[in-house]
């Protein structure tokens, strides 16, 4: 398939179209590369995916011809810049099918954009007794913000807990949320068990109390066609570099009325509209939320990572993510003792694929498989109240995207065939 990811104008979506995996690869120059003798296998992509060329030439092509602080001067190459800053977030706002640019806040990533709202939205709205509710699946960056706000504010924290196979148990659902409850926050993609959360259905059950809904899409927004108005949803946070794009760039989508009403999270220049010694008032929105000078070159390359999934089409994506992960489950499940967790079946599940295996720790699994060129993650993936939920103190998470293919999961499970002969097992 021709991915003409350079092209500027936004393709109209290809449907039930299969990836050409090998065409694909060709427009990611790290993966010729060659580490610790072998060619490079890299299924981290949860973690951080890898960067197309159109990506890489629209950083250096930022850089060489238009760079410039945005917002401010009123020369050329300001303008450029601006305008190129400002049609990212247009483009975003598109890609999730939010009403308006406005609505999207610029960050340096799902982790900021998350502080963002529990420092601005939690802080005015959060008080002593409220409850929020949040998952056992959750990454640290959607917990530690919240449970920090309950801790200053006297709030309670209340869970919903996951199942067995991994799903979450909404069994009692109607009194996890409540009356009490002014904030309900799911993740969309856990990272750890692969498992698709049912947004819109937990979204439904927090606006019967007038809770607000957050959703972390680190992981699903790379995977999936996001609707934020499908999903029902308040508040959606993602991050750049888990979908082809720089590092550095995180996107908040929130509702018109809802980010009208919360105060600014940093403070300094652009984000006002005039600064007397005795009075200040803001900028509207989005610059409100965003004082000082952004990370300009970064989110004006995100554009490139944008066209380059439309070009593929989020549904073919997310439909081959899911042969790929179904194919490593059955393959990964011929190995004797190994532990897969979460669910089996890869209707509801994304493509990060943790196991354990009995007798040896993850960090030595991931040490092995990088001595072939295979690249994984191992340990808690910023996630210890799910690992204790496992009852592990880590997992080894082989994760898969675009440019991934049945031969590397081949390759994934020999090497931990090797390993286990390797550790005389
Ligand atoms: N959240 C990223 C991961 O799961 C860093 O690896």
């Amino acid at each position: 398939m021709h991915t003409n990811a350079d092209k500027k104008t936004t393709a109209t979506p290809p449907v039930h179209r299969e990836l050409d995996v090998e065409t694909i690869r060709a427009d990611f120059p790290i993966l010729n590369e060659r580490v610790n003798g072998h060619p490079l296998v890299y299924l981290d992509s949860a973690a951080s995916s890898q960067k197309p060329r159109s990506v890489i030439n629209a950083l250096l092509e930022y850089y060489r011809r238009d760079n410039a602080n945005i917002h401010r001067g009123l020369h050329t190459l300001a303008e450029r810049a601006t305008g190129a800053y400002e049609h990212t977030r247009t483009h975003i706002a598109k890609f999730i099918n939010a009403d308006e640019p406005e609505e999207i806040v610029l960050t340096r990533g799902t982790t900021e954009a998350i502080n963002l709202l529990a420092y601005t939205w939690g802080e005015q709205n959060i008080g002593e007794g409220d409850e929020i509710v949040v998952t056992e699946m959750e990454h640290h960056a959607n917990f530690v913000p919240w449970y920090q706000l309950a801790q200053r504010k006297g709030a309670i924290i209340r869970r919903i807990p996951i199942t067995v196979c991994g799903h979450l148990d909404l069994s009692d659902i109607d009194t996890i949320i409540n009356s009490r409850t002014k904030l309900v926050t799911v993740v969309h993609m856990s990272n750890v068990l692969g498992t698709i959360n049912p947004i819109a259905e937990i979204a439904a059950k927090a606006k019967k109390h007038g809770a607000i809904v957050v959703s972390d899409g680190a992981q699903a927004a790379p995977a999936m066609p996001i609707d934020v108005k499908d999903l029902g949803v308040d508040f959606y946070a993602f991050s750049s570099h888990k979908m082809l794009g720089p590092t550095g760039v995180g996107v908040l989508y929130g509702k018109r009325h809802l980010l009208e009403a919360m105060p600014p999270f940093n403070f300094g220049g652009e984000m006002i509209q005039e600064v007397r010694f005795d009075k200040v008032t803001w900028a509207e929105l989005p610059h409100k939320f965003e004082a000082g000078t952004p990370n300009i070159a970064d989110v004006v390359a995100f554009d490139a990572a944008l066209h380059y999934l439309e070009d593929l089409g989020m549904e073919n994506i997310h439909r081959y993510e899911r042969d790929l992960t179904a194919y490593a489950i059955e393959r990964l499940s011929e190995l004797p003792g190994l532990e897969i967790q979460g669910p089996r079946e890869t209707e509801q599940r994304g493509a990060a694929v943790s196991f354990t295996d009995p007798d040896i720790h993850p960090h030595d699994i991931s040490t092995f498989l990088d001595s072939h060129g295979i690249a994984i993650r191992a340990g808690h993936h910023c996630a210890q109240p799910l690992m204790r939920v496992l009852g592990k103190v880590a997992t080894a998470r082989a994760s898969f995207y675009v440019y991934n293919d049945r031969s590397e999961v081949d390759t994934l499970v020999e090497a931990l065939k090797d390993m286990r002969k390797y550790f005389c097992l």
